[in-house]
C-alpha cells in the first residue's frame, strides 16, 4: 500500500485547508493525485479554494483537479478506477453551521462517503483513508478519548454524521477481508491555510488588527489543536500502512489547552495583548477535546511534532502575508 512514484491517489476535498496540504506532500513525494472538490461556498467561500487549487497547478502542473461532487454517485466509478488508493477528505466541515443545515451535512458527510466507498471497493480499490472527527467524542467519553469508547452521544449534526459515515463502512469493510478501510479522528487541526471561519483565524486576525477577541464561554473550554503538518504526516502514514480491516486512529496533540492559553500563545508570536470579549458557549461545542495516540504511535509511528507556539508562528505569517 505503500507510496512512491508509481502510486495514484484520488484525493476528495483536496483544495480544502487539510486536504490543500496533503496534495502538497503526496505530489513532493513524487506520487500522482487526482483531486476530487466541489469548490463549494460553504461553510466558507469559494475564491479561498480557488487559490489553493492555483498554489498547487503553480507548482505541480500534473497535478489533476476535477470539479465535481462526492454526492454524484454515478460519476464516482471511473474516477477511483485505477488508483492506489482513496483519501477522502471532502466533507462539510464545521460544528455550529450543521444546526442550519442537517439534512445538507447528511447528504455529503454521510451519503457523499457511502457513495465514494461504494464506488471504491467497486472498482477493486481497497485502500481508503478518510476524515473523521474528535467531535464523535461528545462530552460523555473519559478524557483522554479512545478509539475504543463508546461515541454515543454526539453534540451536533455535524458529529453524527462523521459518526454515521464511520459506523456505516465498518461492516462494509469486514465484507471484504483484502480491504483496509481507515477514520481518522482529526482533533481542531490548524495552520497554514486554515479555515478563515476557524477560531485560531479568527483570534489571530482580530488581534494583529487591533479588534476584540470572542471567547466563549468562561475561557476554560479545551482543544486539543493540531498542526497541519503533524496531521498530513498522519494520513500518509495511515494511506502507506499495510493493515488490513476497519481501524480509526485519533491525530491530535495529545496536549490540550484552554482558549485562554491559545490567546495567551497568539499574544506571545505576535507582540500584541489581546482585548477580549466574551460570549455564551454555543450549542454542539464540546467542553474539551483531548486525544489518547497511543495507537497511532503504535500502529503508524506517527507522533505529532509541532508545539502550539512554533504552529501559531505560522498561521501569523500566512495571515499577514495572505489574509
Ligand atoms: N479542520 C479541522 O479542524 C477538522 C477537524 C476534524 C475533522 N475535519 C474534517 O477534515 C476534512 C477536511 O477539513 P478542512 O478543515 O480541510 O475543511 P475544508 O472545508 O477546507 O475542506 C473540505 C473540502 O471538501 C470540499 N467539499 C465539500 N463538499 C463537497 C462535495 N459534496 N463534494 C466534493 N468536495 C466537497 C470543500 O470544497 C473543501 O475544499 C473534513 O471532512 C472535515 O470535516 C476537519
Amino acid at each position: 500500500m505503500s507510496g512512491g512514484g508509481e502510486s495514484h491517489w484520488l484525493l476528495t476535498g483536496g483544495v480544502g485547508f487539510i486536504g490543500y496540504h496533503v496534495a502538497e506532500a503526496l505530489l513532493e513525494r513524487g506520487d500522482r493525485v487526482t483531486i476530487l472538490d466541489d469548490f463549494s461556498e460553504s461553510p466558507y467561500p469559494t475564491r479561498y479554494k480557488r487559490r489553493n487549487a492555483s498554489h498547487l497547478y503553480e507548482v505541480f502542473p500534473k497535478v489533476s483537479v476535477i470539479e465535481g461532487s462526492v454526492t454524484d454517485a454515478p460519476h464516482l466509478r471511473s474516477l477511483v478506477a485505477g488508483k492506489t488508493g482513496v483519501i477522502h477528505l471532502a466533507g462539510l466541515a464545521g460544528v455550529r453551521p450543521s444546526f442550519a443545515a442537517p439534512a445538507r451535512y447528511a447528504e455529503v458527510n454521510v451519503q457523499g462517503t457511502a457513495n465514494i466507498f461504494e464506488a471504491a471497493m467497486g472498482a477493486g480499490i481497497r485502500n481508503f483513508v478518510f476524515a473523521s472527527s474528535s467531535s464523535v467524542y461528545g462530552n460523555s467519553t473519559p478524557l483522554p478519548a479512545r478509539e475504543d469508547a463508546p461515541c454515543t452521544e454526539p453534540e451536533s449534526p455535524y458529529a453524527a454524521t462523521k459518526r454515521a459515515a464511520e459506523l456505516l463502512t465498518k461492516p462494509l469493510c469486514a465484507l471484504r477481508p483484502d480491504a483496509r478501510c481507515i477514520p481518522l479522528r482529526f482533533f481542531t487541526v490548524y495552520g497554514p491555510r486554515q479555515r478563515p471561519e476557524m477560531a485560531i483565524t479568527l483570534f489571530m486576525r482580530a488581534v494583529l488588527g487591533g479588534e476584540p477577541v470572542t471567547l466563549f464561554g468562561d475561557g476554560t473550554m479545551r482543544r486539543d489543536f493540531t498542526h497541519v503538518t503533524d496531521i498530513t504526516r498522519g494520513i500518509l502514514a495511515a494511506a502507506d500502512s499495510p493493515k488490513l480491516g476497519w481501524t480509526p486512529y485519533n491525530l491530535g496533540s495529545g496536549a490540550p489547552v484552554t482558549l485562554e492559553e491559545l490567546v495567551a500563545g497568539i499574544e506571545a508570536v505576535t507582540g500584541k495583548k489581546a482585548v477580549i470579549s466574551r460570549a455564551g458557549k454555543p450549542a454542539g461545542d464540546v467542553d474539551a477535546t483531548y486525544a489518547c495516540i497511543e495507537k497511532a504511535r503504535q500502529d503508524l509511528a506517527w507522533q505529532p511534532r509541532v508545539k502550539l507556539v512554533e504552529g501559531l508562528a505560522t498561521v501569523r505569517d500566512w495571515v499577514l502575508k495572505y489574509d
